[in-house]
This record gives structure tokens, C-alpha cells and sequence, in this order.
């Protein structure tokens, strides 16, 4: 066929910002929006039935995310997380995975997982070209850790799958562990004895008022300051530069060079300034923030093709304005419904 006839695009190349000034750096896709899990936090049992989910066509195929990650890489995306609900559930991602690891100028493919699946298909994703892991691990107690999610999970399932990921070669993986007070602020000190010194990086995540079903209460979140604090009794820590700007997570080292610990403080200690971050649900809606109300649709740009969906991300992130943990901060009345996080996978 005649390149004249059929030329690539002309993708404008300049790097989009939005209405505050941030750049759009780091993409979050939602590969399916099902879980085998109901975390409490965040897709409780008793609000999201068992057979929760969208038919499989409303989701985009493989060629729709290849183009959809194409076009967000003409705009500045460097860094991808695939997420879920729970990504492992996807038919075949590593064939996903194959495409998106192959497309120039995306320096990070990485993945949010709870772990229930990782032991089966490590080996698998590392082949397909996934660069980095994060599995979501909430207690250590096999009793704590099923209660929290949902009845569902099994922990040493999730501990064999972390092995299954070492050997697979991913080296070090991120463990995110949500706290709630009075649920698994008790896990603490013995999930970090367990990981001290595994080269894995271990993260307390404040519980966040996100989606609508999991009765939130402020008096549930332990504050990273507190949790700090307490970790630094048992193990002195000192605090570390972020590896990058925008990171999520303080990091902290432990002074007797038994690794580093993160803690990711959205509500006592909002990072919006820095927010370089774009989601996409499995089927294909735009959110500028977690706490977004509503998703906007790239399925009819997407339909167009790259050029057109760059022309749709520039137009969406322009007007973008969205710092909802600092509004949070700073007791701004919340409107409108904020989108289920199992939508967004976080
Ligand atoms: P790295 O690329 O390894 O730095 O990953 P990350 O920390 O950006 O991603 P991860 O999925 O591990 O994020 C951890 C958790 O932090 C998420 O599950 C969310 O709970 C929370 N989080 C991530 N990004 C944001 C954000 O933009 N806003 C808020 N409020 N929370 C976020
Ligand atoms: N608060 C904080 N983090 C949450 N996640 C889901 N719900 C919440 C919540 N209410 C995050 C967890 C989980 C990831 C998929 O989403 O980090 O590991
Ligand atoms: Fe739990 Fe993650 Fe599933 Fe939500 S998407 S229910 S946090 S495993
Ligand atoms: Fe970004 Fe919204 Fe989180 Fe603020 S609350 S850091 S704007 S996703």
C-alpha cells in the first residue's frame, strides 16, 4: 500500500498541560473492570454482586489500548500501569502486554495486582515485556487478610505468587497494604518484618474516601505521620528524595540498611500539585482524578483514529482543573458521585 495515500498522523509531539500547570507523564489503564476480590474499601460484597461486570464487547480490544497508549505516548505519557479490578482476570494479557511493551517511548510498563493469579502467570507477563509488579497485600494473618477481602483470598496464595515473581526475574516488587484503623493496624510491624530486607518495597496507603459504597469515615484513617512514627520505635528510619517528580509515595529508609518503606498520604497529606496522572476504564472513559464524577468518552476519537484521540487528550486535559485531596483538605463540599474504584484499579 502507497505510505503517500495512508501517512502517519501528525501528532503535535508538544507535551499538554493543564489548567494548573501540570503535565501529563504517567497513564493508568484499566484493563477490567471485575475482581475476584471484595475488599471492604473498595468493592464491598454486600453492594457489588458476585457476577459484577461489563460485557465482555463493551471493553476495548487489544488494538483499541495499543492505539489509545500510542496516542497518549504523542502527548507526553512516559509511564504505564495496567490495573484493574483485578488485571490478572483479563483473557490473555500477556499478548496485551506484548504490544504495549513494544511501543516506542514508553519508558515504564508496569502492573497493580492483588496476587490471587500471580503464581500461574509471573513468568508469562515477564516474558511478554512487563518491566515492574505491585501486589496489593493488606495483612499477613491469614484470618485479617481473608476478612479483608471479601471471604475471597488466601495469603499464602499471594505470598507464592510474590515468589513466583522473584524467580520470573522481576527483582524488586512495591506491596501496597491500605490501613484502616481497627481492621489491619495491628499487620504492621509484622508485615514489615516480614519484607524487611527482601529488596521489596513495602507502602502503607491511608484509606481514601473513594467511590461511593464503602462507607468511608475519617475516624477509619490512620495518618502516615502516626504510622511513622511508630515504625521509627521499633526501626529508626530517615527519610529519602522521591525518585521522581509526582511519586506518590515518601520514602523512607530503614538506618540499619534493612531496605525502604513508603507511605502514600492522599488525605493527610495531599500531593495534587504534583498530579501527572490520567485513568482510563476498560471501556475507554477518560478520568482526570480518582475522585472524578464522571469519565469522559475516547471511543468515538478512538473510532477515528490516533490523530484524532491525540486532538480528544489535548482538548480534555487543557481543561483540566481537578485537585479533589487538596479541596478535601481544605473541607470544599464535594459534587456530584465520585466514580467506583474498582473502575480505575486505583
Ligand atoms: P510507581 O510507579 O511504582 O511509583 O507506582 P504508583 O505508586 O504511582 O502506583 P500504585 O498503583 O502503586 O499507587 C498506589 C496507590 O496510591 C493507588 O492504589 C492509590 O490508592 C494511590 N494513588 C495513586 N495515584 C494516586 C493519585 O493520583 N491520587 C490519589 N489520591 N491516590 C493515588
Ligand atoms: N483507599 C486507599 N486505597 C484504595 N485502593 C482501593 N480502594 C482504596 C481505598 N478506599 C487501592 C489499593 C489497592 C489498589 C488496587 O487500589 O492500593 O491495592
Ligand atoms: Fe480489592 Fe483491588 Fe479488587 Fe478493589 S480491585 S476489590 S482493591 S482486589
Ligand atoms: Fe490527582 Fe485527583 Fe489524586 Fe489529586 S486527588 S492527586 S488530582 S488523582
Amino acid at each position: 500500500m502507497n505510505a503517500f495515500l495512508h501517512p502517519r498522523p501528525q501528532l503535535s509531539g508538544a507535551p499538554v498541560q493543564d489548567r494548573l500547570g501540570r503535565a501529563l507523564r504517567d497513564l493508568r489503564l484499566s484493563v477490567i473492570e471485575a475482581c475476584n476480590y471484595r475488599c471492604g474499601y473498595c468493592m464491598p460484597a454486600d453492594r457489588v454482586p458476585d457476577d459484577y461486570g461489563l460485557a465482555a464487547d463493551r471493553r476495548l480490544s487489544f488494538v483499541q489500548m495499543d492505539v489509545l497508549v500510542r496516542a497518549f505516548v504523542a502527548v507526553g505519557v512516559t509511564k504505564l500501569r495496567l490495573t484493574g479490578g483485578e488485571p490478572l482476570l483479563r483473557k490473555n494479557l500477556p499478548a496485551l502486554i506484548r504490544r504495549l511493551a513494544a511501543i516506542p517511548g514508553l519508558d515504564d510498563l508496569a502492573l497493580t495486582t492483588n496476587g490471587a493469579l500471580l503464581q500461574r502467570q509471573a513468568l508469562a507477563l515477564r516474558r511478554a515485556g512487563l518491566k515492574r509488579i505491585t501486589v496489593s497485600l493488606d495483612a499477613l494473618d491469614p484470618e485479617v487478610y481473608a476478612r479483608m477481602s471479601g471471604g475471597r483470598g488466601d495469603v499464602v496464595q499471594v505470598l507464592a505468587g510474590i515468589a513466583a515473581a522473584e524467580r520470573a526475574g522481576f527483582g524488586a516488587l512495591k506491596i501496597n497494604c491500605v490501613i484502616q484503623r481497627g481492621v489491619n493496624d495491628d499487620q504492621v510491624l509484622a508485615l514489615l518484618a516480614h519484607f524487611r530486607g527482601s529488596g521489596h518495597v513495602l507502602r502503607f496507603i491511608e484509606y481514601m474516601d473513594v467511590g461511593s459504597c464503602n462507607g468511608w469515615r475519617r475516624d477509619m484513617v490512620v495518618p502516615s505521620a502516626q504510622l511513622r512514627e511508630r515504625i521509627h520505635r521499633r526501626w529508626p528510619l530517615r527519610a529519602l528524595m522521591p525518585n521522581y517528580v509526582g511519586e506518590v509515595a515518601q520514602r523512607h529508609a530503614f538506618v540499619d540498611g534493612g531496605g525502604e518503606v513508603g507511605f502514600i498520604s492522599s488525605v493527610s497529606e495531599p500531593f495534587c500539585g504534583d498530579c501527572q496522572r490520567a485513568r482510563v476504564s476498560a471501556d475507554g472513559q477518560l478520568y482526570p482524578c480518582l475522585f472524578a464524577s464522571q469519565g469522559q468518552d475516547l471511543g468515538s476519537a478512538l473510532a477515528k483514529g490516533e490523530a484524532a484521540l491525540v486532538a480528544r487528550i489535548e482538548q480534555l486535559w487543557g481543561a483540566r482543573s481537578d485537585r479533589y485531596s487538596e479541596q478535601r483538605a481544605a473541607m470544599v463540599p464535594r459534587r456530584g458521585k465520585p466514580v467506583e474504584m474498582f473502575l480505575l484499579g486505583g
